[in-house]
């Protein structure tokens, strides 16, 4: 399957903090393309690199065979859409009205089906479309991040850490849409400390240390490789 998305060489600093070193990154059209680490891996930064809201040193990041642009609008625009960590709701919205911020970028044109799409998907979200979003549970509220996220129709959604802080069954849940949202053509690259989970989800998948990838594989290989159990699987 053809790369949708080519990061090359990529390094970023905060000032004397090297988050990256020369990060390589390959996705594949339709595929869920996981990234695991622990904190301060550097997960978060790669993300932000992508979506334009953190500037690299150095490295490439082209998208569909062509250099992204290097505004977060534009880049929104291209159908690279990001799901930040710790979800980003916003509170003092309605679910419905948090939904519509994730269309802004089709201003001006009728988002009434693509919301029903999210209903569908969600039908939590629809039960409580026109409560505050602060009212939503942690789980319900990564749905609704998710959710957000697709309302921008994304060909490429950048998911960081879904898992983070929700109990193991509301996890599973999470887990059950992203292979739902690959399934209708969507690609999703996805970093998580939930090693196990995300290894198990995935089609492709590289291990993050201290900014460098040291090790990559298919899900299988990974959750096979002794260093990987010992590293992020024990326990
Ligand atoms: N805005 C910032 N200013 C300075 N240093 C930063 C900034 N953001 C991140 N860092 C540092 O860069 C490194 C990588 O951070 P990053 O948030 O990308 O890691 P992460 O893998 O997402 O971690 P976590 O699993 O805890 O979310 C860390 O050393 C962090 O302290
Ligand atoms: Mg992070």
């Amino acid at each position: 399957m053809e790369t949708i998305l080519k990061v090359t060489g990529l390094s970023v600093s905060y000032g004397h903090v090297e988050a990256l070193r020369g990060v390589d990154v390959d996705v594949r059209r339709g595929q869920i393309v996981s990234i695991i680490g622990a904190n301060g891996a550097g997960k978060t930064t790669l993300l932000r690199t992508i979506s334009g809201m953190v500037k690299p040193l150095a490295g490439t990041i082209e998208f569909e065979g062509k250099p992204l642009p290097k505004k977060p609008h534009k880049i929104v625009a291209e159908g690279v859409i990001h799901v930040p960590e710790g979800r980003k709701c916003f509170s003092g919205l309605t679910i419905r009205d948090n939904l519509l911020t994730g269309g802004y970028v089709f201003k001006g044109r009728d988002l009434n089906e693509d919301l029903q799409e999210q209903y569908k998907l969600f039908p939590i979200l629809e039960q409580r479309k026109n409560q505050y979003a602060g009212t939503l549970s942690g789980g319900e509220q990564q749905m609704l991040a998710v959710a957000r996220g697709l309302m921008g129709r994304p060909k490429i959604l950048l998911l960081d850490e879904p898992s983070m802080g929700l109990a193991p069954i509301i996890v599973n849940q999470i887990y059950d849409l992203i292979r739902q949202i690959r399934d209708r053509g969507i690609t999703v690259l996805l970093v998580e400390q939930n090693a196990r989970k995300a290894l198990g989800v995935c089609d492709y998948a590289y291990v993050l240390e201290n900014g460098r990838i040291n090790l990559q594989g298919t899900g299988e290989e990974l959750l096979g490789s002794d260093e990987v159990r010992k590293a992020y699987l024990a326990g």
